[in-house]
């Protein structure tokens, strides 16, 4: 099943058997912080609106509504230097539905690579659409996907795959190595695409976690972009929005396949099988680029990396090998003694009773790694960090 399923399954059982414990959860990277009060008094007041007939909101418009649109576009992309404009966005409800759904828009027999380990639903989406071959149990792949290691040896960087894709999934920063690549190194891939003819699909959900100057917060800063790919942006993570639901996709007009605009094919499905996010949560979004919304969401992000530094140098102090939590909020760390990825998850939940996600829940080079994420309370994370440093083996 989903990896997250199967992880929720597995503690909620512990939990039933263990009623007494107090299980500390750093598996599943959802929030825990309140909504930021400038999102809160948006969404009161656009909750007001729908009261008046005057007001009222019915259907949004297909690709969403033009103010949240321009914010979008002028917030994120103009203000950087990105040249992307306001109906070349696509407001929906998430990053992951629109991860799962873009690869409808191209033929069953594209041949996909993905980095490994990755989020698990590029791969699960291309499973469920029949692009993906057969699978073999011992090596934990399908036959059809082209499997990119991001290994330490790497710096967890995929490189350049020997077989031509037709669609390369890269996310950075990364879930959930919590790894980055440079702009030098992201324009190396846009160089590649363009030159074989294959599109990146471009995963930014973590781009407010990026600290370091030389990390490219959007595909688009890379020359040539326009021609080859698609960005995914939420507001899970950013806003912790991961109740509340919003995100985006960005696809230029000059992205082609042949002759066949990508936008116009993207738009038709989003038309038809979509009927578009909440006015009120698209006002909620609106806020995200007010002043206020900017000054608390800043305040947010930094309570987040907060927990991201203990964590690491927590388990750096006890003798972890340990890596991400610089760019991202997720920690990417060895299982110690040799113990494979599922075997430490049992050993914490029930010696500690702290939840990780098994890194080879993320695919086969992810085994003997475990992903903690920096989203749990301050108080939570000193806590489990405590109980990490204790552990016995
Ligand atoms: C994760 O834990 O990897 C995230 O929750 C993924 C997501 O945002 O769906």
């Amino acid at each position: 099943s989903y990896l997250f399923s199967t992880i929720a399954k597995k503690v909620a059982a512990y939990q039933e058997a263990n009623p007494d414990k107090e299980i500390i959860r750093l598996g599943i990277g959802d929030v825990t912080q309140p909504l930021a009060p400038a999102i809160i008094e948006a969404l009161h007041s656009a909750v007001d609106e729908m009261a008046h007939a005057e007001t009222f909101h019915g259907y949004a418009p297909d690709l969403g509504y033009e103010f949240l649109r321009s914010a979008m576009a002028k917030n994120d992309y103009q203000a950087k230097g990105c040249d992307i404009k306001a109906d070349e966005i696509f407001i929906s409800d998430g990053a992951k539905e629109d991860c799962g759904n873009i690869q409808e828009i191209f033929g069953t027999d594209n041949k996909v690579a993905v980095c490994d380990p990755v989020y698990p639903v590029y791969v699960d989406s291309n499973v469920m659409a029949g692009r993906t071959g057969t699978y073999d149990a011992d090596t934990q792949m399908w036959s059809d996907v082209i499997y990119m290691p991001c290994l330490a040896e790497n710096g967890f960087a995929p490189e350049l795959p020997k077989e031509t894709p037709d669609l390369i999934y890269l996310c950075f920063p990364n879930n959930p190595t919590g790894a980055t690549i440079t702009k030098a190194q992201l324009q190396e891939w846009v160089d590649y695409a363009n030159k074989v003819g294959a599109v990146i699909l471009y995963d930014a959900a973590y781009e407010a976690y990026i600290s370091e100057p030389d990390v490219p917060h959007s595909i688009y800063e890379c020359e040539g972009a326009r021609t080859c790919a698609i960005e995914f942006r939420s507001f899970s993570k950013n806003a912790g929005f991961t109740g509340v639901r919003l995100g985006f996709t960005v696809i230029p007009k000059d992205l082609k396949s042949g002759d066949v605009s990508l936008h116009a094919l993207w738009a038709r499905r989003h038309g038809t099988k979509y009927n578009g996010a909440p006015y009120i949560v698209q006002r909620a979004g609106e806020a995200v680029y007010s002043a206020a919304g900017k000054a608390q969401l800043k305040e947010q992000v930094a309570y987040y990396m907060n927990n991201a530094q203990y964590i690491l140098k927590g388990l750096q102090e006890a003798g972890f090998t340990v890596s991400g939590g610089v760019n991202a909020p997720y920690i990417w760390l060895k299982a110690p003694n040799g113990m494979t990825s599922w075997e430490f998850f049992d050993y914490l939940l029930e010696n500690v009773n702290v939840v990780g996600t098994p890194g080879s829940g993320f695919g086969p080079s992810g085994e003997h790694y475990f992903r903690l994420t920096a989203f749990g309370s301050y108080e939570n994370t000193v806590e489990a960090v405590d109980r990490l440093k204790k552990i016995q083996l």
